[in-house]
C-alpha cells in the first residue's frame, strides 16, 4: 500500500507498490506504480465493449486508467466507505463518471450476477482477505466463461530464517495481510475456484526492493507530518525498511481465466 504522501496518509493515487521492467529503468516510484498499472492492462487484454470488476479498487486510480486505455466500463470495489465517495468524486472530476463506478462490496461475497463481467482483476487486494479461495470462487463465478482475472499478491520465495520474522511478522500485522502463500499454492486455489492457470510469475525482481526503499524514502522525506498527524509510533509501524534484506518476501503475478463453454 504505496500511497501515502505528505497531504494525507492514504492519499489520492495508486495505492499498490512499482515495478521497473530492468534493472537500469531509474523511473521514480510514482512512475513505477503507474508503470504497474499498465502491465496490469496489457495482461487483462479488455477491450472497449468488456465490463471489468475490480476487486479492491483503493482511491480508484487504476480503475481510471484501465477505463481510459481500453475504453472499457469499470467497476471498483473496496471495503471502505471512503474509498468509494473519493474514488467516485475523481472519476466524475475526470469525466469518466458514465464508464467509472465505484461501491462498498466484499470481494468474498460479491454482490453481482453470474458471468457479467468479461474480466476481473485484484491489484494488491488479496493479501488483505483472509480466505483467498472464496474470493477466487467469487471471481470466477462472476467472470463471463472466456474471460480472464489477473490478480498480484505477496508471497513467501522460501523459508523466512528467523532472523529475518520481525520484519515480516511486522508487515502481515500493520499493512493488514491475510494469511502467506507460497507461489506452489495457486495452481490449487486457480483449480479449485474452477478456473484454468494462464501464468503465476514471480516478479520479485521487478517490484521488491525499490519499492521498499522508495517508501523507506518517502516516510524520511514525510516523517514529520506523519509524525504530527499520525504519532511517531504509526509512523514506525508503517516504515518497511527492515524488509528490503528480506529477499523471501516475494510479489506474484497471476493470470486465470474461467474456461469457455465449448473448451
Ligand atoms: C493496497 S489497496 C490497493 C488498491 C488499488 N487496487 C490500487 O492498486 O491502488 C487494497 C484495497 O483492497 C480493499 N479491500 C480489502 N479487503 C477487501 C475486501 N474483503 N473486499 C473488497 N475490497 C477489499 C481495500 O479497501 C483497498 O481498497
Amino acid at each position: 500500500m504505496a500511497g501515502f504522501e505528505s497531504d494525507n496518509f492514504t492519499g489520492d493515487h495508486n495505492l499498490h507498490f512499482g515495478y521497473w521492467d530492468n534493472p537500469g529503468d531509474d523511473w521514480s516510484l510514482e512512475r513505477a506504480e503507474e508503470r504497474f498499472t499498465e502491465l496490469m492492462i496489457e495482461k487483462l487484454r479488455a477491450g472497449r465493449e468488456d465490463r471489468v470488476l475490480d476487486v479492491g479498487c483503493g482511491m480508484g486510480t487504476p480503475a481510471m486508467r484501465l477505463a481510459k486505455a481500453t475504453g472499457s466500463t469499470v467497476v471498483g470495489i473496496t471495503v471502505s466507505h471512503e474509498q468509494v465517495k473519493r474514488a467516485g468524486i475523481r472519476a466524475a472530476s475526470e469525466g469518466l463518471a458514465d464508464r467509472v463506478s465505484y461501491q462498498y462490496a466484499d470481494a468474498a461475497v460479491l454482490p453481482f450476477e453470474d458471468g457479467s463481467f468479461d474480466a476481473v482483476w485484484a491489484l494488491e487486494s488479496i493479501i488483505h482477505m483472509p480466505d483467498r479461495l472464496q474470493v477466487l470462487r467469487e471471481m470466477s463465478r462472476v467472470v463471463r466463461p472466456g474471460g480472464r482475472i489477473v490478480l498480484t499478491d505477496f508471497f513467501e520465495r522460501a523459508p523466512v530464517p528467523e532472523h529475518k520474522r520481525p520484519a515480516v511478522e511486522k508487515f502481515y500485522k500493520n499493512w493488514v495481510m491475510g494469511p502467506m502463500v507460497t507461489i506452489d499454492d495457486y495452481p490449487r486455489l486457480v483449480r479449485e475456484a474452477g478456473l484454468r492457470l494462464v501464468e503465476a510469475s514471480d516478479i520479485s525482481e521487478q517490484v521488491m526492493k525499490r519499492t521498499l526503499e522508495g517508501i523507506a524514502r518517502r516516510i524520511g522525506h514525510d516523517r514529520d507530518h506523519i509524525d504530527d498527524t499520525l504519532g511517531s509510533e504509526m509512523a514506525d509501524d508503517l516504515d518497511l525498511s527492515d524488509l528490503i534484506e528480506v529477499w523471501e518476501l516475494g510479489y506474484l503475478l497471476v493470470v486465470a481465466e474461467l474456461p469457455a463453454n465449448d473448451a
